[in-house]
Order: C-alpha cells, then sequence, then structure tokens
C-alpha cells in the first residue's frame, strides 16, 4: 500500500491493537497518535516508531485518515476540539466510537453530511493477531478510492463486512463482544478438564486448539454448522451425549440471552 499518513485520537487497546497488527504487515503509512495522557502514548510511540502529535488538532492537520478511538463519553468534546483544523485539512475520518452515528459525527463537527467523509467501522480486538472481524459504514460524502482504502488497511489485519448503521449493534454483540464470550467457553472447557485431573495450561491449549480449528472448518466448509455438529455425533456415542446436556442446561438460550443484553446496552436499552 502506498505511503500515507494515518492519524490516531486516542491510544488504549482498540487502538494499539489495529496498529501493532498493522506493524506485523508490510504498512507503508506514516502513523500520528495523541492521547488524553503523554505518560500513556509517548511510551508506546517510541517503542512502535509512530510519531507523536502534543494536542488532537494537530493530529488532524497531519493525517489522510483519522481514526477516532476514544470512548462515547469523550467524543463530544474531541470533535469540538477538532472541527477547525477538520475543516482545514479535510481528512478522511475513520470512526470505532461504538453507539455514534455518521450523521450525529458530522452535525457535532458542524458540517453537513455530503461535506466529510466518514467512515463508521467497528473492529475487535483480534487485530493484533490479523483476525480481526470490521464492521465498515461509509457516509455519503465518502468516495471509493477512499473507502477502498479503509477496507483494504482492515483486510490487512482480518475480514471485513459492509454494513447498514442499523446492523452495527447486532455485529457488535457477533464480533466486537464475543471474542468475549469465546474466551469463556474456552475458560469452561479448560476447567472441565481441571476437573477430569488434566493441568489449566494443558487444558486451555487443547480447548482453544479445538475453537480455532472449528471456526476454520467453518469458514471454509459448505456445509452448515448444524450439519457438521450431525457429522460429529456418532449414534449412541459421547458427543450427542455430550450435547444434548449442553442444551438441557440452555447452551444455546444462554448464548442468545448474552447477545441481546449486549446488543441492548449498545442501543441504550439497558
Ligand atoms: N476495546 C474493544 O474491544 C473495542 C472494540 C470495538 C470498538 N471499540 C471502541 O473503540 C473506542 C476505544 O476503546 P478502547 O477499548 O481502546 O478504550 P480505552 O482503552 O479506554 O482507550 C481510550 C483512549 O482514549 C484516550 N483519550 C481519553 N480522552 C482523550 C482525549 N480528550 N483526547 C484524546 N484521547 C483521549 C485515552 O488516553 P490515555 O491512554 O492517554 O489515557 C485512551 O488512549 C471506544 O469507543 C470503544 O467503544 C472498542
Amino acid at each position: 500500500m502506498k505511503l500515507m499518513n494515518l492519524g490516531f485520537i486516542g491510544a488504549g487497546n482498540m487502538a494499539r491493537a489495529i496498529i501493532n497488527g498493522w506493524q506485523t504487515k508490510e504498512l507503508d503509512a506514516e502513523i500520528y497518535l495523541h492521547s488524553a495522557h503523554k505518560t500513556s502514548y509517548e511510551p508506546y510511540a517510541k517503542e512502535k516508531g509512530l510519531k507523536t502529535c502534543e494536542t488532537n488538532s494537530e493530529v488532524v492537520l497531519q493525517a489522510d485518515y483519522v481514526f477516532l478511538a476514544v470512548k462515547p463519553i469523550i467524543l463530544g468534546e474531541v470533535l469540538t476540539e477538532i472541527k477547525a483544523a477538520v475543516k482545514r485539512q479535510k481528512p478522511v475520518i475513520v470512526s470505532m466510537v461504538t453507539g455514534v452515528s455518521v450523521a450525529e459525527i458530522a452535525e457535532h463537527l458542524e458540517l453537513a453530511e455530503n461535506e466529510v467523509e466518514i467512515v463508521r467501522i467497528m473492529p475487535n480486538v483480534n487485530a493484533e493477531i490479523a483476525e480481526a472481524m470490521t464492521a465498515l459504514h461509509a457516509n455519503q460524502a465518502v468516495t471509493p478510492a477512499h473507502f477502498e482504502i479503509v477496507q483494504q488497511l482492515f483486510e490487512l489485519i482480518g475480514k471485513t463486512e459492509i454494513m447498514a448503521e442499523r446492523d452495527f449493534s447486532t455485529f457488535v454483540a457477533l464480533a466486537g463482544s464475543s471474542p468475549a464470550y469465546v474466551y469463556f467457553f474456552i475458560d469452561a472447557m479448560a476447567r472441565a478438564g481441571v476437573k477430569y485431573g488434566l493441568k489449566k495450561e494443558q487444558a486451555t491449549k487443547i480447548a482453544a486448539q479445538a475453537v480455532l480449528g472449528s471456526a476454520k472448518k467453518v469458514l471454509s466448509d459448505e456445509k452448515t454448522p448444524m450439519q457438521l455438529v450431525d457429522d460429529v455425533c456418532s449414534p449412541g456415542g459421547t458427543t450427542i451425549a455430550g450435547l444434548l446436556a449442553l442444551e438441557e442446561a440452555g447452551f444455546m438460550t444462554a448464548v442468545v440471552k448474552g447477545m441481546d443484553a449486549t446488543i441492548n446496552k449498545d442501543q441504550g436499552k439497558a
């Protein structure tokens, strides 16, 4: 990819996962960074060879693409701070801020939606190991060429899906929060291994590899997950006994209830 300037406002977990992921790939870009505390962003920038800025507006003035990576509650003050720089520099704004629409960002910048290019994204922490799943939505101002660049940036560190904004809450549950659900599932399996005498570390490695292989199988096979379940369950065997016990304990309902709670929270209903 050709050299460009990328700016990050916010240098927390998600920003670092993305930047660390890019650094495992051939990305020809200069990265500029600012966050609330020098003690947070300076050592990180030094370690990773990034350029630091004294203010958020300075990030905007340096960048072709500005990544907003702050918590939703902070976004208003950040947008107020950078709006003059955005009007001057006209970068593409790429927001990963949960629950804030492209229209709300444009409004806060006091620009019409056709005056500012905004791509809303929802990445996940697996960006760090180049296995992210990222949703993308562009407003009407974003040019096809700019959108393609943003999409390529996230294809470098995982897979992407173009989604309507109304589906972002569902995506948050399916891909943004679900790494935590899956870690929880792996830990639960590993605990069962410990119950039957395995060391936790060994049981965790076995359970994680089983989840990884199963996910790869789902992605590479034309069969549905349920057809794959049937393939693994021999008549009268151990797997069907375990599967039915899982369902008796409410496995599928528990997963869907977890997603309901995430979606309700994302939509401010809980
Ligand atoms: N974590 C995830 O899995 C995930 C997934 C998808 C989307 N998101 C979204 O990504 C955004 C960031 O999440 P996160 O998990 O990375 O949060 P985080 O770890 O709490 O990081 C927030 C960052 O914002 C910085 N910050 C606070 N006030 C600022 C200001 N006025 N100007 C510039 N920077 C400021 C903080 O600076 P200091 O470091 O200097 O204190 C910190 O680097 C959130 O909107 C979140 O919803 C997160």
